[in-house]
């Protein structure tokens, strides 16, 4: 008797090659462990949706669900609705950029935007340039379609010039295989760090002299907590493919964001969205226009404001307070994340089981390079979610857990079994 469904085991060796060669995010692993009552999670880039008000997601909602039911529950058109388009322009034209609605297309949250981009220009072998380490939702996207991903190290200035300089004299101008160069450089996920305005103008130049093509992903711009507004990439250069997101300033679970990026970039990147979902979501594009033309959503995004920033000096004092002197971690003006360096002894990866054992999760620091070719010393922690009391407590379990691997490796350095 035959059956129409395989078994795991027969499917093995179905699989594209391509999968084969695919790893889960740790982010998303960790995610059960991670809502369990007693663990204190630092893993996860969940914004606090909570302190959305009821009234404006109400707002939001009525007129997809009344005047607008026929719109919002129909297909749409695969680059989306111009009046959300419309939206998005003013948003971007808040940060400085001047872009119109024929520069956009909606996607399913900037993730999408990532596999799309990644989907129509990536032949396996071809060289693609990101921050090392990058986030690692970009990396899944790019892998399946088989790059060679080359990472250029951050300071606390943003990606280093020098290093992609010499990266790029490695690669040489003109060459073909050398597609994008993929940065975050608003409050990096998962650095934490924001890239420097020269540094900015110099990326650009050397777009131009390497003929590259230059992905901005900024889903954490409006969420900084010091310090002055830095103009987008997007607003120094037309020709970048600027990705946004209402998921960190709204809600991730509406899934919408967008890419602003030149006519003939979004005419092919649209032959693939077709094959993709036809259109994205018209429902959640209605919510989303409402919700950013009939509600005060720039009082929201000042308590959310507030809110992060209260949690970022919480974790940062209580890092300063706990952590290990032979810890260092990034100050970020911004966004979600700190990014903590341990001695290149302590393996982070290997540490977490011991971690989840004092309640506390993290995500260890491999899953954010290329085939986890990097960061094994280090680790992201998230203060986006928690309160301050619970941020506190899990650096104070975490401190502990990072103080006994630091105990273990004194003894071994003592006795001269591995170097310090
Ligand atoms: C840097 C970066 N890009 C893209 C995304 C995905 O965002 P979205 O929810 O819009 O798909 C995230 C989510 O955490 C992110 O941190």
């Amino acid at each position: 008797m035959t059956s129409a469904h395989l078994t795991f085991d027969q499917t093995d060796d179905k699989v594209a090659e391509r999968v084969v060669k695919m790893r889960s995010s740790a982010v998303r692993d960790l995610f059960a462990a991670a809502s369990r009552p007693d663990i204190v999670s630092l893993s996860g880039g969940m914004p606090d949706v909570s302190l959305l008000p009821h009234s404006a997601i109400r707002t939001a909602t009525r007129a997809a669900c009344d005047d607008q039911r026929a719109v919002a529950l129909q297909y749409g058109s695969t680059d989306g609705r111009v009046e959300t388009k419309r939206v998005f322009c003013d948003l971007m034209r808040d940060a400085g950029v001047r872009t119109k609605p024929e520069n956009i297309m909606i996607t399913t949250g900037a993730q999408e935007a990532l596999d799309l981009i990644a989907k129509t220009f990536i032949n396996p072998g071809d060289i693609i340039l990101a921050e090392g380490p990058t986030y690692l939702g970009a990396l899944q996207a790019f892998s399946a379609y088989e790059p060679d991903v080359r990472c250029i190290a951050f300071d606390n200035e943003g990606m280093r010039m020098d290093l992609l300089e010499e990266e790029l004299e490695r690669i040489g101008k003109n060459n073909p295989r050398l597609k994008f160069l993929y940065t975050i450089p608003n409050f990096q996920n998962p650095g934490g760090v924001t890239m420097i305005p020269v540094r900015r103008q110099r990326l650009l130049e050397l777009a131009d002299e390497y003929n590259f093509m230059v992905v901005e992903d900024d889903p954490y711009g409006r969420l900084r907590y010091d310090g002055g507004h830095v103009l987008p990439l997007k607003a120094l250069s037309d020709e970048v493919l600027y990705l946004g997101t209402v998921s960190k300033v709204f809600a991730p679970g509406l899934r919408t964001g967008w890419i602003a990026a030149p006519k003939s970039v979004l005419a092919k990147i649209n032959l693939i969205k077709q094959g993709t979902d036809l259109c994205g979501s018209a429902f959640n594009q209605v919510i989303v226009e409402h919700y950013f033309t009939d509600t005060p959503w720039q009082k929201t995004l000042q308590k959310f404001v507030k809110t992060y920033r209260t949690r970022r000096d919480a974790m940062l004092a209580a890092l300063e307070e706990y952590f290990p002197a032979e810890a260092s971690w990034t100050h970020p003006e911004g966004g979600f994340f700190v990014w903590v360096t341990l001695p290149p002894y302590v393996d982070t990866g290997s540490m977490l089981s011991a971690a989840l054992e004092h309640g506390v999760t993290y995500v260890p620091g491999d899953g954010f390079f290329p085939g986890a070719s990097g960061g094994k010393n280090s680790m992201r922690i998230a203060f986006c979610f928690a309160d301050p009391e619970k941020l506190t407590e899990g650096i104070k379990r975490l401190a502990e857990v990072i103080e006994e691997r630091l105990e273990l490796y004194r003894v071994f350095i003592e006795a001269g079994a591995i170097k310090g």
